[in-house]
């Protein structure tokens, strides 16, 4: 989920592409470079914002074609030379991309067997290099780049500059990539409000278009053409009308939105390359020794807010999938206490930025105990990631809303693979229930999509509710911390008083705080014991509450006012519901007019214990 901007017309180039990469920053902004091209091609990149890389550029350059990246790093950490643009061995080929390159290893070796020197650790860096081959082979930069292109699987959106060739080529594969077509020249981004302030007339390419901006065939400086199945299309033109601030949200009101919006393809990027659902088998690119996996006696997961309930629901699955003692401690009480071996106990710092100062606390009280340690976390370079033995990345791209959603999803997701990936090697889990799990995982972006095809259900209940005096989030097992999670969310952005319990608890206490103006959501699906939470909700119902059951079998209904379904997703399915829940806080909030993205009081990462 990085930035993309290019452009190639009558204008100088770069200008134009370092204002479009610093109206895409908040796509990514670990590291950021530029490509400027004509007879020769030169490159400048910074690891860091924009503005690093903006103080490395010259005050100006002749060239009328350029391409711009800012980074969020899935393969690599953001160092100046694992930012983009990457090149090939002429230094005549310069790439931008945008998603994962699944089989970047098998390329890269069979490049280096043929004497391609890399510069850098990403997948990206294969791209030009076998573009480099292509051409060395005859084909022209046309041909050569579509020849790199179809060596490659994963999701990409690429776009490719090359000295002395007076074109840009882009194509995509799963990533979203956009033509503009300006007064005096072309632009092609990974998202309009690149070019928004130049034109608003665009074509969304499709997976497999190949746009050629410029003068490639006969075409001028400015012209575009667009190529699917190697056949010019008559593209398809439309205006927009959304404002800038609109735009960087993808038209979506608030951040959180968009963000909750981008699950589907956060989870798809987060799965792929690491999952066989057929085999069994999932690979994440650790190195924990198989003899230490073996030996383990407890996995103690370390975590604030948000993740701490992403982190209560792997403990759950680590359990039953790994058949290893799992505890989650909230990172600001942590302490590795006596009793515990260290050799036998792995801590795992859950954290999407990387840069909780609880959680960083909690981390290396364990490193100093002399426990192995991993870190889960969304940003590549973060500090957890300096601190520990491991790092297990979630892939979901920058969240700019102070709410967590797509980082909960993306944490749980991968931490069902870890679940899975130390079962089989504890030899604990069979490869029949692991290909059960690891399918359930492959329909997650699916199964989350038909949840937000409900959006508009879910906003008409949010608006009926709104006003209530309370809300309480009740389930049990993997149900309980979606539970807690739905409370903190609603209680954050709204204000309104929330939370989440236990279902079974209900009857213990919270139940005197139910009344009928105080709605009841209830987990009701696989993995969150549906029959006993039935129950609870027939209590809750009895004083009148307005009852929500998310649920995904039959028989529930009758007890629910609202029943919203879930998809079958096995062990996954409260994670699923956990998405009615982040739209139903949203619409609450917003009824209510709140500052979503920036609530009061809060940061989105807290670096202070
Ligand atoms: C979640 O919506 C909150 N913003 C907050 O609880 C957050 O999850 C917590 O501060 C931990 O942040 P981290 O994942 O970056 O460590």
């Amino acid at each position: 989920m990085c930035g993309i901007v290019g452009y190639n017309g009558a204008q100088r180039a770069l200008p134009l592409v370092t204002e479009g990469l610093q109206n895409l920053e908040y796509r990514g902004y670990d590291s950021a470079g530029v490509a400027l091209s004509n007879g020769t091609l030169d490159v400048y990149k910074r690891s860091g914002e924009v503005s690093a890389l903006l103080d490395a550029l010259p005050e100006s350059a002749d060239q009328y074609r350029g391409i711009g990246h800012t980074r969020w790093s899935t393969h690599g950490p953001p160092t100046d030379a694992n930012a983009h643009p990457h090149t090939d061995c002429t230094g005549d080929v310069a790439v931008v991309h945008n998603g994962i390159v699944e089989n970047y290893d098998e390329l890269k070796s069979e490049l280096e067997a043929a004497g391609h020197a890399f510069t850098s650790e990403t997948d990206t860096e294969v791209v030009p290099h076998l573009i480099e081959t292509a051409l060395a082979d005859g084909k022209s930069p046309k041909a050569a780049v579509q020849w790199a292109v179809g060596r490659l699987e994963g999701s990409f959106a690429v776009v490719v500059t090359m000295a002395g060739v007076d074109a840009l080529f882009a194509t995509r594969q799963d990533s979203p990539l956009v033509v503009g077509y300006g007064d005096d020249g072309a632009f092609v981004a990974s998202d309009v409000t690149a070019f928004l302030e130049h034109t608003r007339d665009v074509t969304y390419l499709a997976d497999g278009d190949l746009a050629i901006l410029g003068a490639s065939d006969g075409q001028t400086a400015g012209d575009v053409r667009i190529e699917r199945d190697g056949e010019p299309i008559e593209p398809e033109r439309e205006t927009l009308e959304w404002e800038a601030d609109a735009a960087e949200k993808g038209g979506y009101d608030h951040y959180m939105l968009k963000e909750i919006h981008e699950q589907p393809s956060a989870l798809r990027q987060a799965l792929s390359g690491r999952v066989d659902p057929d085999a069994g088998t999932v690979d994440l690119d650790l190195e924990l020794p198989a003899e230490y996996v073996g030996s383990l006696e407890e996995v103690q997961f370390v975590a604030a807010g948000t993740s701490n309930y992403a982190a209560r629901y792997a403990a759950e699955l680590v359990e039953e999938l790994a058949d290893v003692r799992a505890t989650v401690e909230i990172a600001s009480e942590y302490e590795f206490d006596g009793g515990r071996d260290p050799w036998r106990t792995l801590v795992v710092a859950v954290t999407q930025s990387g840069e909780t100062a609880d959680t960083l606390a909690a981390i290396r009280k364990a490193s100093r105990a002399g426990a192995r340690t991993m870190a889960v976390t969304n940003t590549l370079g973060s500090t957890v990631t300096r601190e520990v033995d491991d790092s297990l990345f979630i892939r979901a791209g920058p969240e700019i809303g102070v709410a967590a959603t797509k980082t909960f999803c993306s944490q749980v997701a991968t931490m069902t693979m870890l679940s899975v990936a130390l079962g089989r090697q504890r030899g604990t889990l069979s490869s029949d229930r692991a290909s059960e799990v690891l399918s359930d995982l492959r329909g997650l972006p699916g199964a989350v999509q038909q949840v937000l095809d409900r959006t508009d259900d879910v906003e008409e209940v949010a608006l009926e509710l709104a006003d209530s005096d309370a809300f309480f989030f009740v389930g049990r097992w993997l149900g309980h911390p979606v539970a807690l999670e739905g409370a903190l969310k609603l209680k954050e952005i709204s204000y309104d008083h929330a939370e989440g319990f236990a279902a079974g608890e209900l009857k213990h206490g919270p139940l005197a705080l139910v009344t009928p103006e105080t709605p009841v959501l209830a987990v009701l699906t696989e993995g969150s014991r549906p029959e006993q939470t039935l129950n609870n909700v027939k209590e809750a119902q009895a004083r009148e509450a307005p009852v929500i059951g998310a649920s995904s079998g039959d028989g529930a209904g009758q007890y629910l006012d609202v029943e919203w379904p879930v998809p079958d997703a096995g062990l996954l399915e409260p994670l699923i519901t956990n998405v009615y829940w982040q739209l139903f806080a949203y619409y609450v909030a917003d009824s209510k007019d709140r500052s979503i993205d920036k609530p009061r009081n809060l940061a989105k990462s807290v670096t202070v214990e």
